[in-house]
């Protein structure tokens, strides 16, 4: 057995963003980038020598390498056992399933998520803790400050793994186990799910399409529906994960699930459309000719969550993130539960759910979970809401029209601009922040402002606190708006804005959202000056 250690330099940008370190494939490609942050992983870590992790990714360009070399680095460092997802494919889900099942000590998710893959695309590296959920910034920070100082990695010299043939391999002392990607995930979902009530559903003439975009869903979407669940084969759409996902963005939303979208949208459409995002976490969900704004989705869900035998019991409470709208609340609020207000990011639930203060939580960027992992999970908020509508025996709209008669309708819309100019787009955060103090009582439009400030959060379990989680301006009617940099993108910046407004009265919430929101956009503007400062006169993705 041969372990060589190489000597290395940092990389000033190992910086992990809202999900785990993102860059474009030729940034990983340079000798020693993946290694680096690779070894810096394990460097951050303590008595894992011996324990099992679990590796695997969405199937993207460069996943197969990557998996390579960290299976030779993990025996260099001391592993004792690697679970990897046969083919390298895990979805974000199943690799926290896995870590949790198996009692891994930590997990390597290689993904950039909803970015497009190939070539010329992104890449990514998501570490794991032992719960099974993103590590928090404690861990990710430890990472990073490891990365500044580098000087060596370790690798063992071995062949290369059969990564499509299930078993186990040893190379040096450590043990390699391919493992089905699918089984244990499907298994969990049908100890969570009515997968009678569903399957009756799907086997008796109601339509749905799930279009898995070419990314790391397909083989768990076949599983479960096609197979489990018995829905007609073709159910499933673009199945096969690609490694350039088909030249497509795999982000399940109204401008890049085109193909979706227009069936749904056509001549006689199915009654439930889905879609999933690259490695697995994100939904969408639509219905015949009518979309579920994610917010609603999360508030219907946990306001019908005890038609679902794994939360038959009821739920303990709800967290969404701070830019979520607000209509979750209201559902908590009836239900007598705890609501959590959380920075972007799925890593600030973790502590939540471990500590039993909430079963279900979201975001409003198509991302909705559970205490069952510790990620958000597509393909389980897929069938929450088959759950649902096989119980109900109602249509995607009628479902989501009653929950607006009885909770209100909250107008919900994001607006991004991606890739405008970085400096500008600090600029425009930086002027945001200093005029915050002189908005309180100001009126724009008939909508007088009452709060103005920089979210920032105190962890109730760990007292841990993030700060400047972006710029929240809040109306006297509730309405909200919300402004951050995304943290996940890779070429220049992404300005998000987030809009709200809640309208109790049911006569008027047939409202199409950019109108319901008129006003607010142009509120957005008048403020932050977007258009000005980012030199677009409109949004490149509205959801
Ligand atoms: C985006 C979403 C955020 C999500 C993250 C990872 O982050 O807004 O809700 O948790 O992707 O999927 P952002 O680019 O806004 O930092
Ligand atoms: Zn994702």
């Amino acid at each position: 057995m041969n372990i060589r250690t190489i000597a290395t330099e940092p990389f000033d940008d190992q910086k992990p963003g809202t999900s785990g370190l993102r860059k474009p494939v030729p940034t990983f490609q340079k000798p020693n980038y993946l290694e680096n942050f690779i070894q810096s992983i394990f460097d951050s870590q303590e008595n894992y020598q011996g324990q099992r992790l679990v590796l695997g990714g969405d199937g993207r360009y460069y996943n197969r390498t990557a998996i390579q070399t960290i299976l030779k680095m993990a025996a260099a460092n001391g592993v004792g056992r690697v679970l990897v997802g046969q083919g390298g494919l895990l979805s974000t889900p199943a690799a926290s399933c896995l870590i949790r099942k198996y009692q891994a000590f930590g997990g390597i998710i290689l993904s950039a998520s909803h970015n497009p893959g190939g070539t010329d695309g992104d890449f990514g590296v998501k570490f794991n803790i032992p719960n099974g959920g993103p590590a928090p910034a404690e861990v990710t920070e430890t990472i990073f400050a490891r990365s500044q100082e580098i000087r060596e990695y370790y690798i063992l010299d071995a062949d290369e793994i059969n990564l499509d043939q299930p078993g186990e391999t040893q190379i040096g002392n450590m043990t390699v186990e391919v493992v089905d990607s699918v089984a244990d995930y499907a298994d969990l979902m049908a100890s969570i799910f009515d997968f009678d009530a569903i399957g009756n559903l799907l086997s008796g003439g109601f339509r749905m399409v799930m279009d898995a975009l070419h990314a790391v869903t397909g083989p768990y979407a076949k599983e479960i529906l096609e197979n489990r669940l018995q829905a007609p084969n073709g159910t499933v759409r673009n199945g096969e994960p690609l490694e350039d996902f088909g030249g497509g963005h795999p982000d399940p939303n109204l401008v890049y699930a085109r193909e979706l979208v227009e069936t749904m949208y056509g001549n006689n459409p199915p009654a439930f459309g889905a879609a999933s995002d690259g490695d697995g976490d994100r939904n969408m969900i639509l219905g015949d000719h009518f979309f579920v704004t994610p917010s609603d989705s999360l508030a219907i869900l946990a306001a019908n969550a005890t038609l679902v035998p794994g939360y038959a019991q009821g739920i303990t409470g709800v967290a969404r993130s701070m830019p979520t709208s607000q209509a979750v609340d209201r559902v908590a609020k009836q239900l007598g539960i705890d609501c959590y207000e959380t920075p972007t990011g799925w890593k600030f639930f973790g502590n939540l759910l471990d500590a039993g203060k909430v079963t279900l939580c979201g975001e409003e960027s198509f991302g909705t979970g559970s205490n069952h992992v510790r990620e958000k999970d597509g393909l389980w908020a897929i069938l929450f809401w088959l759950n649902i509508i096989a119980k109900r025996g109602q249509s995607v709209e009628e479902i989501v029209k009653d929950h607006w008669q009885t909770y209100g309708r909250t107008y919900y819309s994001r607006h991004d601009y991606e890739g405008v100019d970085k400096d500008s787009a600090n600029t425009l955060m930086e002027n945001l922040r200093s005029g915050l103090s002189n908005l309180p009582g100001k009126v724009f439009h008939g909508y007088e402002v009452t709060l103005a400030d920089d979210f920032s959060y105190r962890d109730p379990i760990d007292g841990s606190t993030a700060e400047k989680q972006g710029i929240r301006i809040v109306f006297k009617d509730g309405s909200r708006l919300v402004f951050r940099l995304s943290g996940t993108g890779t070429h220049g910046a992404t300005l998000r804005v987030y809009l709200e407004r809640y309208e109790p009265d049911s006569s008027k919430q047939n409202q199409d959202s950019q109108t319901a929101l008129g006003d607010l956009i142009a509120i957005a503007d008048e403020i932050a000056q977007i258009k000005t400062m980012t030199g677009r006169d409109e949004p490149s993705v509205i959801t």
